[in-house]
């Protein structure tokens, strides 16, 4: 398994390009399903999540040819396969977004139950409920979630929890359901909205885009597109906070400020100096970052995917930082790697209180989940000599180049393969 070495104790300075965002891209690629015409994609991540998503859907009777922009035709004419085993849902959770896609195109689906993983059980119970209110006979055995609808009907459902897959899922059944369908409580993240602009350019009639009560309108057949993928802002805040954690001044092009508004004003309230455009962020930091609270909560509150990386900013910041995480019940799994990278910090229940010191000691730690290695990179950026971090594929699942992106800012990392 591959493994980084990271030379702590280099200021990040320059500018990089952000890459399409991960969590927008995974829907859109599954709403292909939804039409015989070929949907065209643009500013695809080049990810480990995207490959595996590709391959579901050529395993289910997607066409689909690559372009060297970068982009991709996507044509699901006809199908292959009902199934989406286990053997590739296991490696991703999201595979579920094929569920809803499948049951609306061709009326019946098999998908393997998604395991849980690393950060929590992560139920799959709303999806299940809302395909059921829209006439869906589902039930599960052996592990796989069988579903038939000889044709979607419309419903009213409210989803007791915010759920961004469940409400993608959803809205993606809707689009070919006969009738009305209105999704309460639904969540509001852009990558939320982005799917929904998709959809609509492919013909679906959707009103309460980024609000959380969206009306879907079925209609009889949706048509092809093209669509480019929106920026990623979770890779965005990442590399915002490697730049306040190690003092530097970078610039990130081909973002998307607006998605994160709170995230930057808590980097201002560390002390750093952002500026904003449409399109691109500079950061600047010329002290110590003084520690930040936070609680996570959905949409347009503090994400819990920037969760591990604010961490990672109060371990060596001014002060006391507590950390409250809401969303999912075991999200600090990087708290342990990094006490032992020499962090201060006391967990009880939701709650971590990071005690800020000056330095990080280098050692030899492991990922455990995505944002979570993401928050032992940035540690590493600023621990005295080299780190070296573990099972390092859970980065690659989300972030693009990690090293070419994080060397050309002027840091010191090497893949050792
Ligand atoms: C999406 O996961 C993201 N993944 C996650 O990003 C992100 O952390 C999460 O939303 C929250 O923002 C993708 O978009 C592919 P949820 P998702 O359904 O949809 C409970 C990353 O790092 N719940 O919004 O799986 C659930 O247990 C990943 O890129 C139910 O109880 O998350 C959790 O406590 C990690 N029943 C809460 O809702 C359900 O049917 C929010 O989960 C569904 C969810």
């Amino acid at each position: 398994m591959d493994k980084l070495a990271i030379q702590g104790g280099h200021r990040l300075c320059g500018e990089i390009r952000i890459s399409g965002a991960k969590n927008a891209a995974l829907p859109i690629l599954c709403a292909a399903l939804l039409s015989a015409d070929t949907l065209h994609l643009d500013n695809l991540p080049k990810l480990q999540d995207i490959s595996t998503t590709l391959t579901l859907l050529g395993h289910i009777g997607c066409e689909m040819s690559r372009d060297e922009q970068g982009g991709i035709d996507l044509q699901a004419v006809q199908l292959k396969q009902l199934e989406a085993p286990y053997s590739l849902v296991k490696t991703m959770r999201a595979s579920i977004l094929v569920l809803g896609p499948m049951l609306a195109r061709w009326g019946e689906a098999r998908v393997s139950l998604p395991g849980g993983c690393a950060i929590g059980s992560r139920p799959v119970d709303l999806h299940i409920k809302g395909l059921q209110a829209m006439g869906a006979e589902i039930h599960i055995e052996h592990g796989y979630i069988h579903a038939r609808a000889s044709r979607l009907q419309g419903a009213r459902i409210v989803m007791d929890t915010v759920t961004v897959t469940g409400t993608e899922n959803l809205m993606m059944a809707a689009t070919l359901a006969e009738g009305t369908t209105i999704l309460e409580n639904a969540a509001r993240e852009p990558e939320v909205t982005d799917l929904a602009h998709c959809l609509i350019a492919m013909g679906a009639d959707i009103q309460g885009v980024g609000t959380d009560t969206i009306i879907i309108q079925g209609v009889k057949r949706l048509h092809g597109a093209s669509y480019p993928i929106m920026p990623d802002r979770i890779e965005t805040g990442t590399y915002l906070v490697a730049a306040v954690m190690t003092q530097g001044n970078v610039t990130l092009t081909h973002t998307r400020p607006d998605t994160l508004d709170v995230v930057i004003d808590k980097l201002r309230a560390s002390g750093a100096l952002i500026q904003a455009t449409d399109h691109h962020i500079t950061v600047q930091m010329h002290q110590r970052p003084e520690s930040i609270s936070l609680r996570t909560a959905p949409y347009p509150a503090f994400p819990t995917d920037m969760q591990a990386q604010f961490m990672a900013l109060n371990c060596i910041a001014n002060g006391v930082g507590r950390v409250t995480e809401t969303i999912f019940e075991n999200r600090f799994m990087h708290v342990q790697e990094m006490q032992r990278l020499g962090a201060q910090i006391e967990v009880e229940g939701n709650t971590a209180l990071v005690y800020g010191v000056a330095q990080l000691q280098a050692a030899t730690v492991m990922a455990t989940d995505l944002r979570a290695s993401a928050s032992l990179v940035l540690a590493a950026l600023v621990a005295e000599s080299e780190t070296t971090i573990e099972r390092i594929y859970h980065i690659d699942r989300g972030y693009e180049g990690i090293e070419e992106k994080l060397n050309q800012l002027g840091a010191k990392v090497r893949r050792i393969h």
